[in-house]
């Protein structure tokens, strides 16, 4: 288990905390960022942020990642346990028979702006699915398992869509006889991917699936919790992870490793980008002390990749940075994180650098889920309090009787 900061063991920026409430009437606790602060409880996910350990239901990342398939590992989060063969066959032949979206969601897609970002894209998209499965029965099993199936289905065949739209194509259908991840890469190129990629593909969903309570999450959960529909849920968190602060980091390393160029740049490069304050993409975790375990493994499938498709030398530039960061930022337990590498094993596999992202949300779509279920098993909305630091109640003035320079 994750060494686990209590909210009295923390740093506050008020006056310390009280049990509860009712135990005291001193100004409430305030932590920035809710750093440490437990605001649910959650059987889904564990990281031991010291030891560099992630598990899914308690099975170690690691095992998940060399084993299992994306839609298995998306079963485990969701309904709590490995999937039988039954199961799991039902489940991917559910997934199968739900990954087409209606004419109309395409038709939308071709209204939007080709120079959009595809998780802008992804955001309207996702929530547009409210609109055509509007009835909204949170508490029937079939409605929840249909709500899983759908999204798990069509988020990948809406990113191929508009990767395709925006190139003035049209997008093409899935192909049946394609399991997920190859499936998703025959929608977004056209072609039938080699078997070691789409494997390795399938690897980085299993990677990217879940991470306990981070902004996305939170935000699926919260809004979750007014008991809106899955894809309002799903919606709300794509949004949140666009931000360049969390799932949008992938596609911000490329271009740092681009703006970096070469191997021995590296050390003024990031000397300098220390001295300036500027935070190192695809580096720092708010529960890593050490290297991400997602990493460790994006690494040594990009190796893996690297030895089929032959080098790229962005990543000794890459390799580099780290040996150096090591040195600069280790000691204040700052390591690459799981976008360090991540976008390296895309660039490989030829995926545009702004389809990053929302690859990022296509495998969280299954941990957001998992969310969504466990919220509504014990609910009650959200509702944080704050600390007020406005003026103090005074009066409305007219006009007239405002001082100019207000
Ligand atoms: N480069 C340089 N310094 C850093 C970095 C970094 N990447 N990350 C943290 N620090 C320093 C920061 O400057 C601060 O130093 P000081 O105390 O001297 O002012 C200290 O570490 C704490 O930083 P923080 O921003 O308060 O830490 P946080 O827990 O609020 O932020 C983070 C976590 C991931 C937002 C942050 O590390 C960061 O901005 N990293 C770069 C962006 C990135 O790679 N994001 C992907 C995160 S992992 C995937 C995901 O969640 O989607």
């Amino acid at each position: 288990m994750a060494a686990k900061t209590t909210p009295e063991e923390a740093t506050t920026t008020s006056a310390p905390a009280a049990a509860s409430p009712a135990a005291s009437p001193g100004p409430p606790l305030f932590r920035p960022g809710l750093e440490g602060v437990p605001a649910t409880q959650s059987a889904i996910c564990d990281i031991d942020g010291h030891r560099g350990v992630l598990t899914y239901r308690g099975v170690p990342v690691d095992q998940l990642a060399r084993n299992s398939s994306f839609l298995e590992t998306a079963y485990l989060l969701i309904w709590g346990e490995l999937p039988t063969i039954f199961q799991l066959n039902d489940f991917q032949h559910e997934v199968q028979m739900h990954r087409r979206v209606s004419f109309r969601i395409r038709d939308m897609m071709k209204c939007f702006p080709a120079s959009g970002h595809p998780m802008d894209a992804l955001q309207a998209s996702a929530a547009s699915l409210g609109l055509f499965y509007s009835r909204r029965a949170l508490y029937d099993p079939q409605y929840v398992t249909e709500a899983v199936v759908r999204l798990i289905a069509k988020i990948p065949t809406m990113v191929a869509a508009f990767q395709l739209i925006r190139k003035g194509q049209d997008p093409i259908q899935p192909r049946d006889d394609l399991a997920y991840s190859a499936n998703f890469l025959y929608m977004l190129t056209e072609r039938e991917p080699d078997s070691l990629a789409a494997r390795i593909f399938d690897s980085c969903l299993i990677l990217h699936a879940e991470h306990s309570l981070n902004a996305s999450t939170f935000s699926a959960r919260v809004t979750a919790s007014t008991l809106t529909d899955p894809y309002a849920v799903v919606a709300s968190a794509v949004g949140t992870l666009a931000g360049p602060l969390h799932g949008g980091a992938n596609e911000d390393v490329l271009d740092m490793l681009d703006q970096i160029g070469s191997i021995d740049r590296v050390e003024d490069w990031l000397d300098q980008a220390i001295a300036s304050k500027q935070k190192i993409m695809g580096f720092g975790h708010r529960e890593y002390r050490v290297k991400d375990p997602r990493a460790v493994i994006l690494q040594g499938l990009a190796e893996e990749l690297f030895v089929r498709f032959g080098h790229d030398t962005m990543y000794d530039v890459a390799r580099r940075l780290e040996e150096v960061a090591a040195d600069r930022l280790g000691p204040k337990g700052i390591y690459p994180n799981v976008d360090f590498y991540s976008g390296l094993v895309y660039r490989k596999l030829g995926i545009p650098r702004d389809l990053f992202t929302p690859i990022f949300a296509i495998a969280r779509t299954a941990g957001w889920l998992a969310h969504w279920r466990e919220q509504l098993g014990a609910n009650r909305i959200y509702r944080p309090t704050q600390i007020y630091t406005g003026s103090a109640e005074r009066p409305w003035l007219p006009l007239e009787s405002r001082p100019a320079s207000s």
